[in-house]
């Protein structure tokens, strides 16, 4: 029997991005401009809709930490950032000298609570000093709640950098991840949704807000012939060989998102006579999840027993990847010294919580081996 292993989510190229890097190379566009950045962030502006502008750089890490600058983050300013993330939501705030502060989830979307989040931005307020900016972050695809985060931002006046480098192709009531925050974030790293090998993109509703990030991102030169530099500048720009495999990722995007759903639509049938077992699914209807990864809880107390690093081991033996959910960031060794606002919510997905495969580009035969994995772990 074929035993080769099952990723977690693998890059699934489409076949139209050798077309644009073969192009690339024709026209000797070997650098971090031209016509496929060019084409790349016009397909994006078109997809995320909203009136939204897009800036291609070479990460999603690189997004956030050009994102926090143009909100003005400096030295000794507080960030509120979800906890329940990956790390390159919250590193930025150290390259800029600021203090995060930590905030639970909810346990529908496993995203930033909206009542932690207000508790929060109270008790920094009596401390001494307003929040200069809240990241929130779209786990695995599952858009947080939108409205309530809006509003709470809204009343503090505290601007929302939206980490969306799971999300691309979700949405909430009808509109894109990527365009709620005052500046979104995308990745196109080799795990996510779409790749170019490695990426990512800024997304603004603000002309000058993406020019500016260019500007940043290609060292800061000032408009003169000669090189002169007025502020700090980045090499953060997306080169034009990943773009040429951005623009042929585009063409497969919406046929990718159907896929990662038909994977989470396996498993939430699978699982649905399970007990002690939940599978991260939308709330309601307004939400739409791409399901970048699918993901599920396991509670020991209900399942006889059966924890998720039973399942986890299972899987592995049987050559298959699966992954326990993002270590909260209050947990990490390096941020455990700042700040935490809430429960044990993001604490109890950590303990009970794996993420399942779910490429787009698994087969019959994958499903086939992941239930048979299954299978003999629950005895069904
Ligand atoms: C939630 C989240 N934020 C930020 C990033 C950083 O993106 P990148 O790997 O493109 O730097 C990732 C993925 O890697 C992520 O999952």
């Amino acid at each position: 029997m074929n035993n080769s292993k099952i990723w977690l989510s693998s890059p699934h190229m489409g076949g139209a991005e050798q077309k644009y890097v073969q192009e690339a190379f024709d026209t000797n566009w070997i650098a971090p401009l031209g016509p496929n950045v060019n084409g790349f962030e016009a397909a994006l502006e078109n997809y995320l809709d909203h009136g939204s502008f897009v800036g291609a750089l070479s990460s999603g890490t690189a997004a956030i930490h050009l994102g926090l600058i143009l909100l003005g983050v400096q030295t000794g300013d507080e960030v509120i950032c979800q906890s329940m993330t990956f790390s390159a939501s919250a590193n930025p705030i150290l390259y800029q000298g600021a203090i995060p502060i930590f905030v639970d989830s909810e346990e529908q979307t496993w995203n930033l609570c909206p009542l932690a989040l207000e508790k929060a931005i109270l008790d920094r307020i009596i401390k001494g000093k307003k929040p200069k900016a809240i990241i929130a972050v779209h786990l695995y695809g599952m858009p947080y709640r939108v409205d309530e985060i809006n509003a709470v931002a809204a009343k503090y006046g505290i601007p929302v950098l939206e980490d969306s480098a799971e999300a691309l192709g979700s949405h909430y009531e009808k509109q894109k991840c990527g365009t709620f925050g005052v500046i979104g974030v995308l990745s196109f790293n080799g795990n996510k949704i779409i790749t170019t090998s490695g990426g990512g993109a800024i997304v603004t509703q603000n002309k000058e807000i993406k020019d500016k990030a260019v500007f940043l991102s290609t060292q800061a030169r000032d408009n003169m012939p000669h090189y002169q530099h007025s502020e700090v500048g980045y090499n953060y720009r997306m080169s034009n060989i990943c773009a040429g495999i951005g623009r042929g990722q585009m063409e497969v995007l919406d046929k990718h998102v159907q896929r990662r759903r038909e994977m989470h639509a396996f498993y939430y049938n699978y699982f649905k006579n399970i007990i002690g077992i939940k599978v991260l699914t939308e709330p309601n209807d307004s939400y739409f999840s791409n399901h970048w990864l699918s993901a599920i809880t396991i509670n020991p107390e209900k399942t006889g027993g059966k924890t998720r690093e039973g399942l986890r081991i299972a899987f592995e033996d049987a050559n298959i990847e699966s992954r326990p959910l993002w270590k909260p960031m209050h947990l990490q060794p390096i941020f455990k010294k700042y700040p935490y606002y809430g429960n044990t919510i993001a604490e109890k997905l950590f303990e009970n919580g794996l993420c399942l495969p779910s490429g787009s580009n698994l087969t019959d035969f994958d499903k086939e081996r992941i239930k048979m994995v299954l299978d003999l772990f629950f005895n069904n």
